[in-house]
């Protein structure tokens, strides 16, 4: 390659323009307007509530990238490789893809990763000057976008909480970052004995609110919109913290468990379900997998001993330990 390929083979690998489109377009829906038969840029523009001359540059432009084609008529008709891009396609990729998604608004803070390799923070914080979880918060697309995310099932081994930790003599349990609910439906069904707390941001308790509604068990569970950096409410039997702390660094994790030892008080016990994803990060493409992770969170990796440690510096003690999987541990603290 001479120095002009090399200058055009730079300027195509660090090219923005094109997933920043492929974005827009899964994010305005366009796929969707076309397959149901709106083909001009007019009505697709009064449809997905754009400027006509842009929307039809950009629409344009994913010709160019073989995603759409023209019509005889000069309208746009979709090419089989931009299928996954409708919302009902079997395999689709809109939800994954729209800017104002989960995933979407996560990986818009990879534009940050120069932050994380400078400080180890998330890139999130130092393009937004906020965490995810935050700015996820912040308004109603948020919450939308955690209720079309369907985070329902149970993942990285989370029925291990369910089904190995002793709850029989447990009354009540606080799912502290308890997300859309998932884990606290699973522990009240499975255990019907058992009353359940969910603490989480505002805008993820709604949707949790209307999971355990639906899930029946509402009469056995509250939910409190609250940071679980402030008093969590008291006296429970459990603090389960699942897949919180890879989020936080080794300060930020302390005061986390804290919170919990300070409302379990000495009685009551903190179930750490923490999950380590080192097997994900040794997957075959290692480094871009490490690099996505740690552009996301500080410590996607903790090992026993380290959780073990953080414990410690909480003011708490282990007193029981569940099975170890490639992703998840279970620890039980007592103050
Ligand atoms: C990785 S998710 C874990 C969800 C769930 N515990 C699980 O195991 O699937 C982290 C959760 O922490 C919540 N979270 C983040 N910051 C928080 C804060 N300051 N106070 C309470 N919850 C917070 C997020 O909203 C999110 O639901």
């Amino acid at each position: 390659m001479d120095d002009l390929a090399h200058v055009g083979h730079l300027t195509d690998l660090a090219d923005l323009l094109r997933p920043a489109a492929i974005r827009a377009a899964a994010t305005l829906g366009v796929a969707d307007h076309i397959a149901a038969g709106v083909h001009d840029t007019e009505r697709l523009a009064r449809l997905c509530g754009t400027r006509t001359e842009v929307l039809d540059s950009l629409l344009r432009y994913l010709v160019s990238l073989d995603l759409l084609d023209r019509d005889k008529n000069g309208g746009y008709a979709l090419r089989d490789a931009a299928r996954p891009l409708l919302t009902d396609h079997p395999l689709s990729l809109r939800e994954a893809l729209r800017l104002d998604g989960v995933t979407g608004r996560s990986d818009t803070a990879l534009l940050g990763l120069v932050h994380t390799v400078r400080t180890g923070e998330p890139a999130h914080v130092g393009l937004f000057g906020r965490g995810y979880w935050e700015s996820l918060d912040e308004d109603a697309a948020g919450s939308e976008a955690i209720e079309r995310a369907a985070l329902g099932q149970l993942v990285f081994d989370a029925e291990l909480i369910r089904d190995t930790y002793d709850w029989s003599a447990v009354r009540s349990v606080v799912d502290v970052g308890g997300n859309t609910g998932a884990i606290l439906t699973s522990l009240l069904t499975g255990h019907p004995h058992l009353r359940g707390t969910l603490v989480d941001l505002p805008g993820v308790t709604r949707v949790a609110a209307k999971n355990i509604a639906e899930a029946g068990v509402q009469d056995r569970c509250e939910v409190v919109a609250g940071s679980f950096f402030d008093p969590l409410p008291a006296h429970r039997d459990v603090y389960l913290l699942s897949a919180i702390l890879g989020d936080w660094d080794d300060a930020q994790a302390v005061a986390i468990l804290r919170r919990c030892a300070e409302a379990a008080g000495g009685t009551g016990k903190v179930l750490l379900a923490d999950v380590s994803l080192d097997v994900v990060m040794k997957s075959d493409d290692t480094a871009r997998t490490e690099l996505l992770l740690r552009a996301m969170m500080p410590r996607p990796v903790r090992t026993v001993a380290e959780l073990t440690r953080l414990g410690r510096a909480a003011g708490l003690r282990v007193t029981w330990q569940g099975p170890v999987t490639p992703v998840r541990s279970l620890i039980e603290f007592s103050a």
